[in-house]
């Protein structure tokens, strides 16, 4: 923008010298004006608007008017037309440089940060089978959408340091994404994480229970997909450069709690297998979060979730199985590959599962 501009600038300056003409004749407003709103009107066109432009044209406008007294002390208009290019772009570069401080303090407040520090690798499986992967592929197209503005600010905010001056403001406005603001930055809004509704059912190891007919399954497997889309969240993932560069990372949380059609959920509990050497599910009243689930108590699989553990990792999407008045279901949280940018491994790993309580 800085060098663009640099066009307009020097028709105004050149229009401002044929304007200030020697004593005794009258400034030549003629042909000033038009140049001057022309290149006002050059940028509009262009869709750009250069603020020094205007700054410089102003300081112009000011000095014919004034020439008739200036012209007694000074016969060319040359040192008057160059101090207003100075003071101009004096004025745009102070402002490109306080957008520079301004980034330097946003990519202060929002670094790349390792999520390897913060979550350890899927332990290496005995790869998904067919059927995990077809789900996945059905999982993870819509998860390419949703690139936000956010992501691409953060992105610019970490990618451009030499063009940051050149291309400030205060050159020029260009449509493309100008000046990078706070505002644009911020975590969209949530609600809150919703408290767990109600209690959990355990089923101790030794007990029986009977497995879900399909069709009951697949109005499970769609509720969990909903929730695991709520919980994964991706418009909070930010920009990610590689799995040790994430800049501005919201964890993982729920937001509201899942439905169906005939079943109320209860619980939900996140069934860790990244962290600990043996899975575990870990305990909170809230919905899982993972800002709460951090150093969060657990305890050991009970006798569904061992048996659902087993089903998943042999390739099913969920495991349900049922009592008179309560359901419970494991839901697969498997790697799509948007999620390997950040987790590691590979596509298909898993990455955990929820439990489901669930009651009529
Ligand atoms: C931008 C980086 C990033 C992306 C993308 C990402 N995650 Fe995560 N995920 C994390 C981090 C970091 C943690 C560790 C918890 C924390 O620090 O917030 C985590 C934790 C988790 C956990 C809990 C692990 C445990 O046992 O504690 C699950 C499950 C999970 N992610 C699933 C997913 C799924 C599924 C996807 C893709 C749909 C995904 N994540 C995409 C960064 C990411």
């Amino acid at each position: 923008m800085l060098y663009i501009s640099l066009v307009p600038a020097f028709a105004v300056l050149l229009a401002a010298k044929y304007a200030a003409t020697p004593a005794p004749e009258r400034v030549r407003w003629g042909l000033f004006v038009p140049v001057g709103l022309g290149a006002f009107c050059l940028p509009v066109v262009m869709l750009m608007v250069f603020p020094v432009i205007v700054w410089l044209a102003g300081l112009l406008l000011l000095a014919l008017a004034a020439w008739p007294l200036i012209r007694r002390r000074v016969s060319n208009f040359w040192p008057v037309g160059i101090t207003a290019a100075l003071v101009a772009y004096g004025i745009a570069s102070w402002s490109a440089y306080r957008d520079l401080r301004e980034e330097n303090r946003l990519r202060e407040a929002y670094p790349l940060v390792s999520m390897a520090a913060r979550v350890p690798e899927p332990r290496p499986e005995p790869i998904a089978d067919e059927r995990a992967l077809a789900w996945l592929s059905t999982h993870e197209d819509p998860l390419a959408g949703g690139f936000g503005w956010r992501e691409s600010q953060l992105r610019r905010l970490h990618t451009r340091t030499t063009d940051a001056f050149v291309n400030s403001d205060g050159f020029g406005v260009a449509r493309m994404p100008g000046r990078i603001t706070e505002h644009e930055l911020k975590p969209p809004e949530r609600p809150e994480v919703p408290p767990q509704p109600g209690s959990p059912a355990l089923w101790p190891h030794g007990e029986a229970f009977e497995l879900s007919p399909a069709p009951a399954r697949e109005q499970f497997a769609k509720m969990h997909r909903h929730g695991l889309g709520d919980f994964a969240f991706r418009e909070g993932w930010g920009y990610r450069q590689d799995r040790d560069r994430v800049a501005g990372f919201l964890s993982h949380r729920f937001s509201k709690v899942p439905t169906t059609e005939t079943w109320t959920v209860h619980r939900i509990e996140l069934v860790g297998l990244l962290k600990h050497a043996a899975p575990k599910v870990y305990l909170s009243d809230k919905l899982p979060a993972m800002d709460d689930l951090r150093g969060a108590p657990t305890r050991p699989l009970d006798a569904f979730e061992t048996a659902g553990l087993v089903a998943i990792r042999k390739g099913e999407e969920g495991f349900a199985a049922q009592r008179p008045d309560v359901v419970r279901y494991l839901g697969a949280i498997r790697s799509a590959k948007q999620c390997v940018e950040c987790h590691g491994g590979q596509r298909g790993d898993l990455l955990g599962a929820f439990a489901y309580t669930l009651r009529r």
